[in-house]
């Protein structure tokens, strides 16, 4: 449905909602109240890898790719994303095979509760793709949102550093 088509039938915050996108590359249809943010619309699909901190945009943990961008997706409503193809956390690892930058993140013990590491993984994820020779001032630059209070942020840094090489191989489309 389009969000023209999603408008015109809006009666109230609480009115379920049918949302048709691309998720973790899969065609999926989400059902969704129409004041839920995307994050809720997530978390509520099973997808409760994207997690939620702050709610207002300011912690990071939340983030998902949406078309391509790191997006909060607290920040979002589930219907603005009909029509989106979307990656979250779940979509980088191939079954129980971990993502090279997952990989990384374990190696250099980059996370400690894991609270905000779905969103760290998902911005360095959105970075390198288009970024795979970003440098160490350029990584922290792009996880400057991304707030985490137990680990510290140097193994982290050193994780996506690592993770660059396996960027640096793919074809972009
Ligand atoms: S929960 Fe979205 S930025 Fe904190
Ligand atoms: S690992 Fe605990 S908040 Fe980052």
């Amino acid at each position: 449905m389009s969000n023209a088509a999603a408008s015109s039938r809006w009666s109230g915050p609480d009115e379920p909602v049918e949302v048709e996108l691309t998720l973790n590359g899969v065609p999926a249809t989400l059902t969704a109240k129409a004041r839920w943010s995307l994050a809720d619309g997530l978390r509520e699909h099973g997808l409760t890898g994207t997690h939620l901190g702050c709610e207002h945009g300011v912690c990071g943990a939340c983030t998902v790719i949406v078309d391509g961008a790191a997006v909060r997706a607290c920040l979002m409503l589930t219907v603005q994303a009909d029509g989106s193809s979307i990656v979250t956390v779940e979509g980088l690892s191939t079954g129980d095979a971990l993502s090279p930058l997952q990989t990384a993140f374990r190696k250099h013990h980059a996370l400690q509760c894991g609270f905000c590491t779905p969103g760290m993984l998902m911005t360095a994820h959105a970075l390198l793709t288009e970024e795979p020779e970003a440098d160490a001032d350029r990584i922290r630059s792009a996880l400057s949102g991304n707030l985490c209070r137990c680990t510290g942020y140097l193994p982290i840094i050193e994780a996506v550093l690592e993770a660059r090489a396996a960027y640096s191989k793919v074809d972009k489309p």
